[in-house]
């Protein structure tokens, strides 16, 4: 198993799990910017799992696995999987509007070109994407290890949120692990404003409860403040937050920790380095979810 630089803790911690060693690469880059990796490992014959998160720098990430790919297949080994943990691009599953690209699909078959034979990826931002890959994608959730966070917090009539109408069926399968009853909020998001959202209305009965909101990402953090904020103002009593990928952009984690919230559960698909951690913050590993995924096919 080799780690791209995304990512190294959590790598190490999946490697851990399963007994093994993660394996030497050299990741130099010319001054100039090129990437030239090295696995100093022998992968004949073997099954060589690469975890890298497509996160920022994406572009930087996404050559990391496809050149690690093109080193490894060079050695003749038995079968390649990539684990990426956060699929970046995969927000533009779709042509939003004409003159766009569907860049999530672009992302899959660089992965296929590169030829790794299995891909696993973790609460892909839409079920769809899995359709975009001709090899097996195996799609892990992150909800039993934040629905377990979420019971220690052992919460006052609870009512999960969908901040938006795309994230109902993650939410539905949230409020049904909790057994707790579920509502919706509309959001609209203006193509010619990146990054900027607005909370319209919420349907559904949550005055006086606790608010868990259920997303896939936070990256300007803009979605939950504001959703927060309309929650409280509805009459929620205190509002909680699951989310499996920590983008993290910007001013994010201190608008966070500002507003209405009590806690904000993240997982660790996205390294969150010391800068963007908060006090409000905990983070659940998905390396058991991950090592346990894996555990079938290698060893
Ligand atoms: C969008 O549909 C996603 O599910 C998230 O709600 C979104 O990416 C969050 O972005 P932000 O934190 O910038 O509001």
């Amino acid at each position: 198993m080799f780690s791209g630089s995304s990512n190294q803790p959590l790598a190490a911690a999946v490697a851990e799990k399963l007994g093994i060693q993660l394996g030497k690469v050299d990741l130099t880059r010319f001054a100039d910017g090129e990437l030239r990796p090295w696995i100093q490992e022998d992968v004949r014959d073997k099954t060589v799992v690469v975890l890298n998160s497509l996160s920022n720098p994406i572009d930087h990430n996404v050559m990391e696995m496809v050149l690690l790919g093109d080193a490894i297949r060079r050695s003749a080994p038995k079968t390649m999987i990539a684990v990426v943990p956060y699929m970046g691009y995969s927000r533009q599953d779709k042509q939003h509007r004409v003159g766009e690209p569907v860049s999530a699909r672009v992302i899959a078959k660089m992965l296929e070109i590169s030829k790794y034979r299995e891909v696993m990826s973790v609460d892909l931002h839409n079920d769809a994407i899995v359709g975009f890959f001709q090899v097996p994608v195996t799609h892990l959730a992150a909800l039993t290890i934040l629905a377990d966070e979420v019971k220690k917090l052992k919460l006052v009539n609870p009512v999960v949120i969908s901040p938006d109408v795309g994230g109902v069926k993650r939410a539905r399968n949230f409020a049904y692990a909790l057994d707790v009853p579920m509502v919706v909020m509309e959001k609209k998001r203006y193509l010619d404003r990146y990054d900027q959202s607005e909370t319209f209305q919420i349907i559904g009965d949550v005055s006086g409860k606790t608010a868990i909101i259920v997303d896939d990402i936070i990256s300007t953090g803009g979605t939950i403040v504001n959703s927060a904020k309309s929650l409280i103002a509805a009459g929620v009593k205190s509002v909680v937050v699951c989310a499996t990928h920590a983008v993290m952009t910007g001013e994010a984690a201190k608008n966070l920790e500002a507003a209405p919230l009590e806690t904000v559960i993240l997982t660790d698909s996205i390294l969150i380095p010391p800068e963007k951690r908060f006090s409000k913050l905990k983070v659940a590993s998905l390396a058991p979810v991950i090592a346990q995924a894996l555990s079938g096919v290698v060893g």
